[in-house]
């Protein structure tokens, strides 16, 4: 494991006990400006503030980017890419589906991810040409060639009333694989691909600190990540498309060829 792994899962771990340590407790829930769907809870601010000192203390260099804290300055050519807390719904629930998300960038792409699963300990990691690995064991996609005989996962982000007509392509797919699940962490979904729990996961109106780190670990574990217009997947694009790569195109023709997007969207657009 290269040093700049380790810090990252270190500082994965430091947060994850964190979140081991408040769970289940009474917490001070925020809802962030722009969206009341949007919790923040002092938990997503304390994991956070952990992970920073302690990749700063190894990267003084290193750009920082976290979900709470904002894009720091910095010049470097890498940037540490953060969600403390994915899933910070089922958090504030006690729903224990959640996870630490750390990503390293370069240009514009995932060079390391790590998603940790700090209530049953699961630390998934990956380094561009190193593979997958869970707890140090490699991982690697399913190989279902088969969309009717796969599980998937998805999301409905928070402008979850800009994307209603997602709710035509969730009814699509529960249709035509073996089941969708919709569980409140992107992360933790996408890195379930990479492990082959998943075989496709897609979602509108994510951001780049949620599929950062899981993009990483699904290009290493051998499956495929575009947008969700099938086009190279890009970290400010706010949606993806990730799956085992034998069923990306059943997945891309599905999510287009069903009733067609461009319909969908002035139909819901229209009602309030
Ligand atoms: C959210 C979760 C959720 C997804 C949203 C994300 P947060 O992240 O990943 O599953 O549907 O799009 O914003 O706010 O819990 O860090
Ligand atoms: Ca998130
Ligand atoms: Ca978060």
């Amino acid at each position: 494991m290269s040093t700049l792994l380790k810090a990252a899962v270190e500082a994965a771990q430091a947060a994850g006990e964190i979140q081991r340590r408040f769970y289940g407790k009474t917490l001070k829930v925020e809802m962030k400006k722009d969206n009341n769907l949007n919790l923040v809870t002092q938990v997503d601010k304390a994991c956070e503030k952990k992970i920073q000192s302690i990749l700063y203390k190894r990267f003084p260099a290193f750009n920082f980017w976290g979900e709470e804290s904002g894009q720091g300055a910095g010049d470097s050519e890498f940037t540490w890419l953060v969600d403390p807390l994915d899933g910070t719904t089922n958090f504030a629930h006690s729903y224990p589906f959640f996870c630490v998300s750390i990503a390293l960038v370069k240009d514009r792409q995932p060079v390391l991810g790590v998603v940790y699963d700090a209530m049953n300990r699961e630390c998934f990691t990956a380094e561009k040409g190193q593979g997958a690995h869970l707890n140090g064991r490699r991982i690697r996609v399913s190989s279902e060639p088969k969309l009717s005989k796969s599980l998937l996962a998805t999301g409905f982000a928070y402008g979850v009333k800009e994307t209603l007509y997602n709710f035509e392509n969730f009814k699509n797919f529960v249709l035509n694989s073996q089941g969708v699940r919709r569980d409140g962490s992107a992360a933790m979904n996408l890195a379930y691909v990479a492990a082959g729990r998943f075989e496709g996961f897609w979602e509108r109106g994510i951001q780049a600190w949620d599929m950062a780190a899981a993009v990483c670990l699904i290009r290493e574990a051998g499956g495929k990540v575009t947008d969700i217009s099938g086009k190279a997947f890009d970290l400010m694009a706010q949606n993806a498309l990730a799956s085992n790569g034998n069923i990306h195109q059943q997945m891309h023709k599905l999510l287009w060829a069903g009733p067609d997007e461009k319909k969908w969207v002035k139909r819901y657009l229209k009602k309030p």
